[in-house]
């Protein structure tokens, strides 16, 4: 018998004999409060709530998730973590090892997720072969999102080399448009960092660099190229770029102040909240020189171990269970931008940019091109991630940077942090 309901039975020895259902309560810590971002979060409150579980919204905003981990260690260390966190990569490793994880097994196992899941991603979310995580979806980071009305009105067509990127930016900027949208936030500093390094060094070293955190690749002549192509990006922004939120940077894109904007397709749930139409309003294509590559990034929720009574361990539970049925998967993505991390999903209701990203995603696994984002925590530890984003950032912040200077001091920001 299922194990839920075995519980259930438990459950049901000592509630009143009124009360037909279990109903527990599920708090979900997350960073997912742009609109397009909100609109997914919602799906699954109601998913929850049909399951007769109540929703407690544990929203800390910030893009990238930097405040919402800080919130979540408050929490975890005071002895009151909610039922489930927005935790990526190896930072689902670190919870693991820090014994705050329950083991989702049971569910896992009566759900075949061996079986549904690719395997690269199902090891994310094991900690020593336990199941402590559950994947949402799969992130490609490698996009470039363009205005294509912008573009013609600059009578430039959309690059797809870093070469050709700047012929179009110093079009478009001559023709009075602010050619790339970008909001100066380290996160945001690193994104834009991480599609130029995939472009310049390609998928090999990228990997060596930023997963191996292989030194002869970070110290190199090629790293002085990907800072010397970042820095050329600084002419293109507008001045009041600073600390702007991503999504009203992707805002600036939808509506016409500017032409182009390197983000994740999560930026796809703001296009589409704003009734924007993939391929006629908007375009996605993959960031210049990047064609074939994928760099991803999955979100997942990690499960708490909960001190709470036995039916908001039934919560967690179904809460475990819903993330990856079809229904779920579905309309989630539908709304969030990513694609279905499921391997056996029917895509006839996802756009063009999804049919191209799952497209992209089985063809860069076959070639050694998909790559995880360090950008978004999925290539490397929180220390390291922290020392590249810093040194990246900083780089990015300065009047007239010496690209020369930077991969020395990479070398050292990781070598400290690793
Ligand atoms: C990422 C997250 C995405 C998206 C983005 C902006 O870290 O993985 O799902 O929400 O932040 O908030």
């Amino acid at each position: 018998m299922k194990l839920k309901y075995l519980m259930f039975a438990s459950v049901l020895s000592w509630l009143p004999v009124t009360s037909a259902v279990a109903s527990g309560q599920v708090e979900v810590l997350h960073w997912w409060t742009s609109s397009g971002e909100a609109k997914s979060v919602k799906v699954l409150k109601q998913m929850m709530e049909q399951q007769h579980h109540s929703w407690k919204d544990f929203a800390v905003a910030g893009g990238g998730g930097e405040s919402a981990m800080t919130v979540l260690k408050m929490r975890a260390v005071s002895g009151n973590p909610p039922t489930a966190a927005q935790l990526k990569g190896h930072d689902i490793q670190e919870w693991g090892r820090l014994g705050f994880l329950t083991s989702l097994d049971d569910v896992a196992q009566q759900e075949r997720w061996d079986h549904v899941l690719p395997p690269v991603v199902a090891k994310i979310m094991k900690y020593k072969g336990h199941y402590v995580a559950v994947p949402i979806n799969v992130h490609r980071v490698n996009w470039l999102w363009v205005n294509p009305q912008v573009l013609n009105a600059a009578g430039v067509k959309v690059p797809t080399t870093l070469d050709a990127f700047f012929v179009v930016a110093d079009k478009v900027k001559a023709a009075g448009f602010i050619a790339l949208a970008h909001g100066g936030q380290p996160w945001q500093d690193a994104t834009l960092f991480e599609s130029i390094a995939l472009a310049v060094l390609g998928s090999a070293d990228y990997h060596k660099a930023f997963v191996d955190l292989d030194m002869a690749v970070i110290n190199s002549d090629k790293m002085v190229a990907v800072f010397r192509q970042f820095k050329r990006m600084k002419a293109y922004i507008d001045p009041e770029s600073k600390g702007r939120h991503w999504n009203a940077t992707t805002e600036m894109v939808i509506n016409g102040q500017a032409a182009m904007q390197f983000m994740g397709d999560w930026a796809k749930g703001e296009f589409a909240q704003a009734n924007k139409q993939a391929g006629k309003d908007y375009l996605c294509v993959p960031a210049p020189g990047t064609q074939n590559q994928f760099t991803f990034n999955i979100d997942s929720l990690a499960f708490f171990k909960l001190k709470g009574t036995e039916v908001d361990n039934i919560a967690q539970y179904d809460l475990a269970q819903t993330l990856l049925t079809p229904s779920f998967q579905r309309i989630f993505n539908l709304n969030k931008g990513s694609i279905p991390v499921r391997l056996d999903m029917d895509m006839t209701a996802f756009d063009q940019c999804a049919l191209d990203s799952m497209q992209a995603f089985k063809q860069a696994s076959l070639s050694g091109d998909l790559v995880p984002s360090f950008s978004q925590n999925l290539a490397t530890t929180a220390d390291v991630q922290s020392a590249i984003v810093d040194v990246v950032s900083e780089f990015f912040n300065q009047a007239d940077p010496d690209p020369k200077l930077a991969p020395p001091r990479l070398a050292r920001a990781i070598k400290s942090a690793i």
